[in-house]
């Protein structure tokens, strides 16, 4: 089957974030716009049937997902991940980041620190700071063309802040690593012995590219006897994010209990009936989808490869092992930080997130999403290799 990832869809008038009323962002409407994490593609076409099946029967009431909705995560972690996910361990949430800020309020105390690993999802430290949390920021190392865990400042931040917790990005955006088992190992030892909660936001889990594997933190955890909750959703697989379903695997029955509660004093009860329709069609249907999918971003990811290379080298594509998201490295361009988003936006005519927000180790990358369609996805190189060779050319 195919499934037409080439034919444009025009996304305006949606209400979408991405491509909708840019000014209340503070942009320009005539950017080409490649930002925040969702795809220009439709869901897979099981996905939608289910929808529709659902929306049909007209009554939208409270609904808790019933046990086949558990067994269809289970499954997918199963086959995919050898993950095995029992439904007791499960609960159901309106989003990652939702999770991400239960588990801060949940499991620290304010004043307590949370350790992140920038440059990362910015969400991660508001979602400290905004709880009134300590964030403690670590770096990740960074050989000019390759990203890893600094384990011994890992350890010393750890420790020198009795920090409770720490926010792992696994697959990690933006700079793309699909942390290893050694490294998630390591991660793992050191959180054992220092009592610190691991929560592992897994949400881009399905992009591994060829090559490489996502190793969810809960297959290595055990030896360490490390304590963590893991944060999954179908969302960015099967760009379903406006239906606001995560789900949240959380082994141990004490902290589970507290999760909920803090859950519930945050208003939360049942997750939208649509999203829980929408994820269990996708786990359960949607797997030639993927396949499909992730083919075509294979070709988008060589597109962007090819093109850099042979237009502007200086600008560098670190080598994504998983995501849809590329982390390009623009430090060439001599740019600081606000003079590099002046650049994307007045000179390069695109709407993109410039590393910055991503925090220490941002500046000077921008950060651009692929999951488009291929002529759009070169229009934005054309535009962005077009201006850098301009802007290299002023520099000689
Ligand atoms: C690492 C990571 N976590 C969470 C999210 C957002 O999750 P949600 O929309 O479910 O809150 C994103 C979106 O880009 C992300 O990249």
């Amino acid at each position: 089957m195919t499934y037409g990832f080439d034919a444009p869809i025009d996304r305006r008038g949606t209400d979408c974030i991405k491509f909708d009323r840019p000014e209340l962002r503070g942009r320009a409407s005539d950017l080409l716009s490649y930002w925040v994490a969702d795809m220009d593609f439709a869901t897979s076409p099981e996905v939608v049937e289910a929808i529709c099946k659902r929306a049909q029967h007209g009554i939208f009431g409270y609904t808790d997902p019933g046990p086949d909705y558990y067994a269809s995560i289970d499954d997918w972690c199963s086959r995919r991940y050898g993950w095995h996910v029992p439904a007791d361990q499960v609960v159901a949430t309106p989003g990652v980041v939702y999770a991400l800020a239960a588990a801060v309020r949940a499991f620290t105390a304010p004043g307590d620190a949370v350790v992140i690993q920038q440059p990362v999802y910015y969400p991660f430290s508001s979602v400290v700071e905004g709880n009134g949390r300590k964030l403690v920021v670590t770096q990740l190392a960074f050989d000019g063309e390759r990203y890893s865990i600094d384990f011994e400042e890992l350890e010393r931040a750890i420790a020198d802040n009795n920090a409770q917790l720490l926010l792992l990005c696994n697959p990690h955006n933006p700079v793309g690593r699909a942390w290893s088992a050694l490294e998630l190992g390591r991660i793992a030892d050191i959180c054992a012995r220092h009592g610190v909660i691991v929560v592992s936001d897994e949400i881009h889990m399905d992009f591994a590219r060829p090559g490489h594997e996502h190793v969810p933190f809960a297959r290595i955890s055990g030896e360490s006897g490390c304590t963590y909750i893991a944060a999954i959703s179908a969302s960015k697989t099967f760009n379903l994010a406006g239906l606001q379903t995560a789900n949240v695997v959380i082994p141990d029955e004490g902290l589970k209990d507290v999760y909920r509660a803090t859950m519930l004093a945050s208003g939360y009860s049942q997750p939208n009936v649509l999203g829980a329709i929408a994820t269990q069609a996708a786990y359960e249907y949607g797997e030639p989808w993927l396949s499909a999918l992730k083919d075509y971003l294979e070709g988008n990811w060589k597109l962007l490869g090819d093109m850099l290379a042979a237009r502007t080298p200086e600008l560098k594509l670190i080598e994504a092992e998983s995501t849809y998201l590329a982390w390009i490295d623009c430090r060439a361009l001599g740019y600081d930080a606000k003079a590099l988003e002046r650049f994307i936006e007045d000179e390069a005519g695109l709407w993109l997130d410039c590393g910055g927000i991503f925090g220490a180790g941002g500046d000077g990358f921008v950060r651009i999403n692929i999951a488009t369609q291929r002529a759009y996805l070169e229009r934005g190189i054309d535009q962005l290799c077009s201006a850098a060779g301009r802007a290299l050319a002023r520099l000689k």
